[in-house]
């Protein structure tokens, strides 16, 4: 075992043993690489440099209370990766191929995986560019898939407690039919300018609303967004909102609990009427949301300063099977060590 503060990383890089890499020329793919080297030698007209052709996935594998290590959901992440691949034209890798990178990056840097109880994980982060050499906008006939990983902290240091995000409308992340339901570098690079906007107000996350009318709630930051009213569950339906996982394993949650679940358009204004609300993804699952600010008309909307009761449980019990605590009723959890 490392001799690591697992109780103080944050959700920073830390340098782990090997990577996994499979490189696609002449119009196939490599067998695995593994490699200790961080760095790639890249030539400087390389497509991901100048036409943004890349994309990337993040998962966690988690050491649970039986000692054992589980990846979450990673074929669903493998499945993403590849509908982010066919949005730029890049190779598609196979599900397979993903699947085994990111088991043989567990295993292979077991010491870096934070024990049970510390609320660290190991988080996975497979990236894949287009490295074609040229001018000219085209799609890349070489690409780099690398998949590596790195211990991460606990999200909520001092346990799960409510944030506070702004809603703003002076820029979109994603357009309608542009590339905001898939997972690629240039959606993060338009969403930052937002960001710092509203960390400057004191808020950690940006709420986006749809692109064409700003009349509906799309995303919540890197997360999606959900509410909570009259036993349902109700999240966004839109064609530019990225398919979170997270979301995906909450809707079935809620409805494992007896809630009803909606994904349909949300009106801004039905803010007002939800009894609780949350952004969900990889890295906090939920982070129950205390007050909605609109940076432009100046509206408030509060939720309190305590978690939700069903958001609570909805957390419980995900985590509860991301550490071997619950049953894996529904197949998620992919035993690595
Ligand atoms: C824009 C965006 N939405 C939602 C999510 C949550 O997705 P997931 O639950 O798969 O982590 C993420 C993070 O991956 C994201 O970047």
């Amino acid at each position: 075992m490392e001799t690591i503060e697992w109780g103080a990383l944050g959700f920073d890089y830390t340098k782990t043993d090997v990577n996994a890499r499979y490189s696609f020329t002449g119009g196939k793919w490599s067998d695995m690489e593994i490699t200790a080297d961080e760095y790639i030698r890249m030539h400087m007209s390389a497509s991901c440099l100048h036409y943004g052709i890349e994309l990337f996935e993040g998962l966690k594998a988690f050491r649970g209370v039986d000692g054992k290590v589980r990846l979450f959901r990673v074929e669903d992440n493998a499945r993403r990766l590849q509908s982010s691949a066919k949005r730029l034209c890049l190779p598609v890798p196979t599900v397979e191929m993903v699947v085994e990178a990111c088991k043989e990056v567990v295993r292979r840097n077991e010491r870096f995986i934070p024990p049970y109880g510390t609320g660290a994980s190991f988080y996975l982060r497979p990236v894949m560019f287009g490295t074609t050499v040229g001018l000219g906008v085209k799609p890349a006939k070489d690409a780099l898939l690398i998949v590596y990983g790195s211990p991460v902290g606990a999200y909520f240091k001092t346990g799960i407690k409510p944030i506070m995000v702004a809603i703003d409308r002076e820029q979109d992340r994603a357009a309608p039919r542009g590339t905001g339901d898939v997972k690629v570098g240039g959606n993060y690079a338009a969403s930052l300018m937002s960001g710092e906007k509203a960390h400057d107000l004191g808020y950690s996350n940006v709420m986006y609303l749809d692109a064409a009318e700003h009349k509906y709630i799309e995303e919540c930051g890197a997360a999606n967004f959900f509410g909570i009213k009259d036993g349902k569950y109700i999240t966004p339906k839109s064609p530019s909102v990225l398919p979170s996982i997270t979301n995906m394993s909450l809707r079935q949650i809620a409805r494992d609990m007896g809630l009803e679940v909606e994904e349909r358009h949300i009106p801004v204004e039905e803010l007002e009427t939800f009894e609780e609300c949350g952004a969900c993804g990889t890295a906090a699952v939920i982070s129950p949301i205390g007050k909605i600010f609109d940076m432009q008309t100046e509206k408030v909307y509060n939720y309190g300063t305590e978690v939700g009761k069903i958001s609570m449980e909805l957390y419980t019990r995900l985590q509860d099977i991301q550490y071997g605590r619950a049953e894996d009723k529904h197949g998620w959890c992919t035993i690595v060590l």
